[in-house]
């Protein structure tokens, strides 16, 4: 008699099947910023590696984004079918409701279950821990995530040191219930939160706290804030400590690790990680250089953008590690799929 499959290999776990992604297609360069801000291509590059980015223009809403990179997910998927959508943002298009539910009614996929997920520049990965609980507890068998933003609307425009820093775009992920030992499983997390320094990265003003942005500090509270030194200092310590966390979990050596693929938050901060894991930098995947920092839209749009390049093998292993306000952090480990996203 043939005995059951136990164990690791045989666990349930969520497997990535569909992969797309959309940015607008109004690119702003380097030098279109430096025409109207005290800001020039030398200072972008070398302190972000960033050279353009996308914005939204005025009435595109990250619904739009995210309804264009979840299409061609699921078209990568080969089914539209979800039973749960997920938009994993920081700019929904109303404060209430959220986001997702109009993303899967947009996608054909009302009565899907639909909610969003908030933890900012590392909502996509909190996004594929629920993805991955939602089905390893049976909920759903099929889960479409999105990660999707468009800073432009919440970034004032005269901010040199945001303005310079933030795209707009969307990457979305399916994800199917399978098996821990099959390629594209995904897992284990590592996630965490630190909400004493609730003040470094904030939109003050909006929500219950401060209601509406008014007096001399009006423009300022009604902005996207981000306090970039402590910023970089916490996201090189967070990013580097859970990949660290993860792969333990996950009982991966740092010599295993095929693809390092961060949050794209800044090219030095990419950097430093990969240095801090002792990783080569060759093995760190980047995107930011045409896109920017695209929030819960950047590790999705970097997977898409690589998976595209040909960059990733079936069978390759990837660290994904994000870091954003809350302050949040989280990693996860990914086996590439045989089949093509
Ligand atoms: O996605 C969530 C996570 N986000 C991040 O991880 C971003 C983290 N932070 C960063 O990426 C970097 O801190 C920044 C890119 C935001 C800034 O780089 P930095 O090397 O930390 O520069 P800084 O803030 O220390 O500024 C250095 C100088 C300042 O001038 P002074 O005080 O030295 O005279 C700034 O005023 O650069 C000035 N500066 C600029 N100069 C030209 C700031 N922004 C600009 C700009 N162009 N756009």
């Amino acid at each position: 008699m043939t005995a059951p499959l136990t164990g690791v290999a045989s666990a349930p776990a969520a497997v990535l099947c569909g992969l797309g992604s959309w940015v607008p297609p109004r690119v702003v360069t380097n030098e279109e910023l430096a025409s109207r801000l005290d800001t020039d291509d030398r200072w972008i590059r070398s302190r972000t590696g960033i050279g353009s980015r996308h914005l939204a223009e005025q009435g595109q809403a990250t619904s739009d984004l995210a309804v264009e990179a979840g299409r061609s997910a699921l078209r990568s998927a080969g089914s539209p079918h979800a039973d749960a959508v997920l938009v994993a943002t920081t700019t929904p298009d109303r404060l209430c409701p959220a986001t997702a539910p109009l993303v899967a009614a947009r996608l054909g996929l009302c009565g899907a279950a639909a909610f969003d997920i908030a933890a900012v520049c590392t909502g996509f990965v909190y996004g594929l821990a629920t993805a991955c609980a939602l089905i390893t507890s049976g909920t759903a068998r099929r889960v479409l995530l999105v990660g999707a933003d468009t800073y432009s609307a919440v970034v004032d425009p005269e901010d040199r040191a945001n303005a310079v820093i933030f795209g707009d775009g969307a990457g979305a992920v399916v994800l199917r219930a399978g098996h821990t030992g099959e390629p594209g499983a995904v897992g284990p997390f590592d996630l965490g939160s630190d909400g004493t320094h609730e003040e470094m990265i904030m939109i003050a003003a909006g929500g219950s706290r401060l209601r509406t942005a008014s007096g001399e500090h009006a423009r300022r509270d009604s902005h996207f804030a981000m306090r970039g030194k402590e910023v970089y200092r916490q996201a090189v310590r967070r990013m580097s400590d859970s990949a660290r966390a993860v792969l333990a979990q996950g009982g991966w050596t740092v010599g295993e690790v095929d693809h390092l693929v961060p949050h794209q938050a800044n090219l030095r901060i990419l950097h430093s990680v990969a240095d801090v894991l002792e990783l080569p930098r060759e093995r760190c995947v980047t995107h930011l250089e045409k896109v920017g920092n695209t929030g819960a839209a950047s590790i999705p749009l970097a997977l898409a953008d690589a998976a595209r390049r040909g960059v990733f093998r079936p069978g390759d292993r990837l660290l994904l590690t994000a870091f954003g306000g809350g302050l949040t952090w989280g990693s996860s480990l990914l086996t590439w799929p045989d089949a093509p996203v």
